[in-house]
């Protein structure tokens, strides 16, 4: 197989997109697609200050890499929950978030949960007995909580955080197959800023997530690997392994259910009924009623068959 654009030897193939690149290529290509959905949805300018939500994985760090490649003024947050079962998750993650920053040059500002709130996520989990036996509930709040109060308090405009495609594409597919109308309005690339809450992106909307390994690995940033020892068993996890066996057979569908999704709710999926009536206007050939400012469909259609 060779790459697209030079013609040498590709070393990634993406069937989503039908496109093979070489190593040096692909490592031009992903940045363009993510300045590209960066200027699509409007998440931010050059001159905004951006705080990047990092956890010592491959998405956030290779993220805060692609924004720093890419000319944005990119801080990054870490929180330390305290999760150390098994891996000592928390202690290596931190220690990974803080080799890159070094490495870079590039401010880091860490959040300790056990020394700013007195306990580590799991046990404020089994005192606040939240979340049937597992912190994951409790930790998202914590995060979410301590994300928005550290972009705030620092004067970040912005706060970015790494979900990719696998990960926007899963909780889409939990949020439709339980009807979530509430979330299914508000899940998006970007969650504009009010009144106390700081505006929220996620950059990496559209890549995926083993398009985001490739370039992480092609770029020598060391991640942790592990996943988090509480989401082995998760229905998100479930999910994705559905999602993966869908893409598997069709390339490109993990793409499709979301962008489709977020094209269709612009276009007015969940716009009430009477808006929909009201937004009708009759054709001015036929007089029956279209969508569309101009002819209706039906006469477009005679239109161009009898050119
Ligand atoms: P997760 O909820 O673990 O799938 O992570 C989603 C995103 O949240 C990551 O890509 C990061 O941007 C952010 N994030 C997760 N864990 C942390 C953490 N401990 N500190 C800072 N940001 C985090
Ligand atoms: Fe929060 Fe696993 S419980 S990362
Ligand atoms: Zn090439």
């Amino acid at each position: 197989m060779k790459c697209r654009i030079c013609g040498r030897k590709a070393a990634v193939n993406m069937r989503q997109h039908k496109l093979a690149l070489c190593r040096d290529d692909f490592l031009e290509w992903v940045p363009q697609q993510v300045e590209r959905f960066i200027q699509k949805y409007k998440m931010f300018t050059r001159e905004e200050r951006v705080l990047v939500a990092v956890s010592g994985g491959k998405d956030s760090l290779g993220l805060w890499d692609i924004l720093i490649r890419l000319g944005y003024r990119a801080d990054g947050v870490y929180i330390g929950l305290g999760i150390d079962e098994g891996i000592a998750y928390s202690g290596k993650s931190q220690e990974l978030c803080e080799k890159f920053s070094s490495n870079h040059g590039l401010t880091l500002h860490v959040v300790d949960i056990r020394k700013e709130y007195g306990h580590p996520v799991p046990v404020m989990s089994e005192l606040s007995r939240r979340g049937k036996g597992k912190p994951c509930a409790v930790c998202g709040l914590v995060k979410r909580h301590v994300m928005n109060r550290a972009a705030r308090e620092m004067g970040y405009d912005v706060l970015v955080t790494g979900h990719n495609l696998d990960d926007e594409a899963a909780v889409l597919f939990a949020n439709t197959l339980h009807w979530e109308g509430e979330y299914l309005l508000r899940q998006g690339p970007l969650l504009p800023g009010r009144e106390g809450l700081v505006r929220k992106v996620k950059p990496l909307c559209r890549i995926y997530e083993k398009e985001m390994a490739a370039y992480t690995l092609l770029r020598d940033i060391d991640y942790i690997y592990e996943e988090c020892p509480f989401a082995a068993g998760s229905t998100t996890t479930y999910y994705k392994e559905l999602l993966n066996k869908l893409e598997n057979d069709h390339p490109g569908s993990k793409m499709t259910f979301y962008v489709k999704f977020l094209k269709s709710r612009q276009s007015g999926l969940f716009v009430e009924k009477e808006k929909i009536q009201q937004s009708l206007h009759p054709c001015p050939n036929c007089g029956q009623l279209t969508s569309t400012d101009d002819l209706c469909s039906f006469c477009r259609m005679i239109d161009k068959i009898s050119q």
